[in-house]
């Protein structure tokens, strides 16, 4: 009998962590709405006691309108049924050699697991008091397969891959708000039922559907460092190096070298978290740093110019600054009219930095002013980012003296090679404007 998860209500004190933290994972909620998400699981997460809180976790993304494909392995699962047909498995470079006395037993067991499955999403959580989340689940043979044919010499017989995926009927059923549950049977043109690998399924799967994500469940926590670190952010080019040379746990290597496969075909992410900590998908996909190892094809930072669109974003940067009287306040309207004097900085979409341009061409200066990084992204090298943007941008107007007027932040403007000076050195127009009450003080850099 599996139980379903209970929570209890947090206690008073833990409300003031859980309302920023809810607040944090709006982004990803906005932005995950619609999308269509492929999660592959081995045959132990379903064994796992963990499992009803995993399946509530992803019941919880379908209802966020993530279009939700599940693809489930049933590795023990087969195992354990050969072992009591006193049966031997036999592996071929990591996968399964499915001979024509085992396939009964591989149908078998991957039903039974795959009932499991489907048991465990309709389970109403006993959690709220509102009324249960209840998803459909669907499945059906989406999968065209082909055996995989002689490798190395051996025949790999009813173990099959993939011919074709049916992404269209998938989609149908994810537009109806389905969740889509596949296995790792699948049936050839020629009525056979083939064994394909949780990895291939998912992936040729997120390929097809042009999945925004595709995410792993893996024994260990993520990829791992020599150090037993988990790495957080890998590029395609990094984890396929990873995953072609250095050891790593042999779930890690199928599912990183299938992770820079759907990666390189146009999928826009891979996860891969760990199997054992309660709620581990729920941190990578709704916090920022996540909480295993994400594969995605381009940097998740962007510095580009600012646009009349940004002016909410960028206030949200620069307001509190204001208030704590480290910027100086300046109407909205301005920042409408001066618009395209910032350079913002962006993480996965987010606005999170800004720096801005003022030349003085009759003096050959420019001001660098309203640098600002959001506090969460403080020490990541945003600010230095900006202000070499910054300085670009004044060399492209032919000016060669950068300068700031600052009151708080002086030792990180020094440490980047500006240098104290006088409101004399200032542009003209500049010192007419100077606020002797705010005292500021004047630093200088030649470009
Ligand atoms: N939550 C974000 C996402 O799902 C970022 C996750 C970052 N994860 C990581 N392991 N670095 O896209």
């Amino acid at each position: 009998m599996m139980t379903p998860p209970v929570s209890s209500a947090a206690p008073l004190t833990e409300l003031s962590a859980f309302v920023p933290s809810f607040r944090a994972s709006a982004p990803y909620i906005h932005a995950f709405r619609g999308k269509t998400f492929v999660v592959a699981f081995g045959g132990e997460v379903i064994a796992d006691e963990t499992f009803p809180n995993f399946i509530a976790d992803l019941n919880l993304l379908a209802s966020l309108g993530v279009r939700l494909v599940l693809v489930h392995g049933s590795r023990p699962q087969i195992e354990k049924l050969l072992v009591q047909r006193e049966m031997k498995s036999t592996y071929h470079r990591g996968v399964r050699v499915t001979d024509e006395h085992q396939l009964g037993s591989v149908i078998g067991a991957t039903a039974r697991a795959k009932a499991r499955v489907e048991a465990a999403l309709s389970m109403a959580p006993r959690t709220a008091s509102v009324a249960p989340i209840h998803n459909r689940v669907t499945s059906g043979n989406f999968v065209v397969a082909k055996p995989i044919g002689v490798v190395d010499g051996v025949d790999m017989k009813y173990s099959g891959e993939v011919r074709r995926i049916d992404a269209l009927a998938i989609n149908d059923c994810l537009k109806d708000g389905d969740i889509v549950l596949m296995s790792t049977l699948a049936y050839s043109t020629s009525g056979d039922t083939f064994n394909l690998t949780v990895e291939e399924v998912a992936t040729q799967t997120a390929i097809a559907l042009k999945a925004q994500k595709l995410i792993f469940l893996l024994d260990t926590p993520g990829v791992l460092n020599g150090d037993g670190s988990v790495i957080s952010t890998l590029y395609t080019r990094e984890a396929a190096d990873i995953a072609n040379k250095a050891p790593q746990a042999s779930d890690v290597q199928l599912f990183l070298s299938a992770s820079v496969r759907a990666c390189q075909k146009g999928v826009s992410r891979a996860h891969l978290i760990g199997r054992k900590l309660d709620g581990a998908i729920l941190q990578e996909l709704f916090t920022r740093d996540g909480i295993g190892t994400m594969i995605s094809v381009d940097s998740l930072d962007n510095l580009r110019q600012a646009t009349i669109d940004d002016v909410g974003a960028l206030l949200s940067i620069i307001e509190p600054l204001e208030k704590q009287g480290i910027l100086v306040p300046r109407a909205r309207a301005t920042f409408e009219r001066e618009i395209e004097r910032f350079f913002l900085a962006e993480h996965d979409g987010q606005v999170i930095g800004c720096a801005a341009l003022y030349p003085f061409p009759e003096a050959n200066k420019a001001e660098l002013a309203c640098l600002a990084v959001n506090p969460d992204y403080r020490r990541e090298g945003y600010g230095e980012r900006l202000m070499k943007a910054v300085e670009r941008a004044a060399k492209d107007h032919g000016i060669n003296t950068l300068f700031v007027l600052t009151t708080r932040t002086a030792h990180w403007f020094i440490e980047r090679g500006f240098r104290a000076a006088t409101i004399a050195d200032l542009p003209e127009k500049k010192q007419a404007l100077y606020n002797f009450e705010r005292n500021s003080q004047v630093y200088v850099k030649s470009l």
